[in-house]
């Protein structure tokens, strides 16, 4: 018997986990968590595309970050999953930061300012790769102009998702995702951005604010009573709406709840996890969507201490609802 040790080969561990499957919209969320569970009340997104270098950059006005606390940012695995976290923690697996822009970019810099004092860390995964080791570059600024006061900034560059394209191709693909980017957020933290439940939070795209998308339509749905289901483990609260007939509502609302993939697929639970929506339009295999039942949509709100018990993935993408709650949810 021996021991041998099989640390990671670093440079076939960073590209692959470049693959792990976030779109353009769920990497951005990720950063967009981490700047909310820093307290910030104003998140800025540049995405910036001139043909040459597309950058991405996410500013917050949070809680900014000290030396030991950036370095620990940048590790992978920064923090363990079975951590207890704070109540309005959006963060479990101490990956996200990392692995939301590796899946975007080969460049990923983070300058931080807590105190007056301004760090700045860069990960390089071109270096990375070349020398098979894990380091990133970090460097105290003197002053850096759009930090004005606290914060946070996480810059993508060498988007290479972008890069791949022709000139023309890439322009469009980028508009588009901008788009969808735009709706992503609007419904994903529409409660921030409206502060129901929860503080409020302006999330700015290229200076546009973006407006809060509520999927309930609450102002005109019919609302069923509040449901609480508590097991050993794990509490929920479910709130089902049934939301106006065609004939009830004007065309535009009608095709503004619609929502792009219209109510038949839009029917459903949607998830919420401390407030910030994880999962939409499904009924977790427990029953096929139905065109009787295209016009229900119900809100489950669960915390960060259920993520186990839900299999909350490392996206914040997909999750799933423990056998006990599974068959009080499909009554
Ligand atoms: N914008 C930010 N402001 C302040 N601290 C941050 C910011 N972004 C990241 N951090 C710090 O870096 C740590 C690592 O972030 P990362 O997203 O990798 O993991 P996490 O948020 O802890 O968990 P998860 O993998 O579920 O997102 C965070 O726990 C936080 O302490
Ligand atoms: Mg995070």
């Amino acid at each position: 018997m021996a021991d041998i040790s099989v640390n990671p080969n670093i440079s076939a561990l960073v590209i692959s986990l470049r693959s792990i499957g976030y779109s353009f919209e769920n990497a951005i969320s990720d950063i967009i968590d981490n700047s909310i569970t820093a307290n910030a009340t104003e998140i800025s997104i540049n995405c910036n595309w001139d043909g040459i270098n597309p950058y991405v950059e996410i500013i917050d006005n949070g809680i900014g970050m000290n030396y030991e606390e950036l370095i620990n940012a940048m590790v992978l695995g920064s923090k363990s999953k079975k951590e207890i976290r704070d109540r309005d923690d959006l963060g479990r697996f101490g990956l996200g930061l990392k692995t939301a822009s590796f899946s975007q970019c080969k460049k990923l810099t983070v300058i931080t300012k807590q105190n007056e004092k301004i760090l700045k860390a860069i990960y390089d995964l071109e270096k990375v790769v070349k020398e098979n080791d894990l380091t990133i570059d970090l460097t105290e600024l003197k002053e850096f102009d759009t930090l004005e006061y606290q914060g946070t900034i996480v810059k993508w560059e060498l988007i290479d998702t972008l890069e791949k394209k022709n000139k023309v191709d890439a322009q469009n693909y980028f508009n588009n995702l901008i788009n969808d980017l735009e709706k992503h957020i609007s419904l994903y933290f529409h409660r921030f951005l409206a502060g129901e439940k929860t503080k409020k939070i302006a999330i700015n795209l290229n200076n546009i604010g973006c407006k809060a998308y509520n999927p309930f339509f609450v102002e005109r749905s019919e609302k069923l009573p509040l449901e609480i289901i508590d097991d050993l483990n794990t509490s929920c609260k479910v709130q089902a709406y049934t939301l106006p007939h065609h004939q009830k509502v004007n065309n535009f609302e009608w095709e503004l709840y619609a929502g792009k993939e219209g109510y038949l697929a839009n029917q459903g639970f949607y998830l919420y996890r401390n407030n910030r929506l994880i999962v939409k339009g499904t009924w977790f295999k427990l029953r096929a969507k139905k065109e009787e039942t295209k016009l229900s949509r119900i809100a489950i709100d669960i915390d960060n201490t259920c993520d186990e018990f839900w299999q909350i993935d490392v996206k914040k993408s997909s999750a799933e609802p423990p056998l006990t709650v599974r068959s009080k949810l499909k009554k």
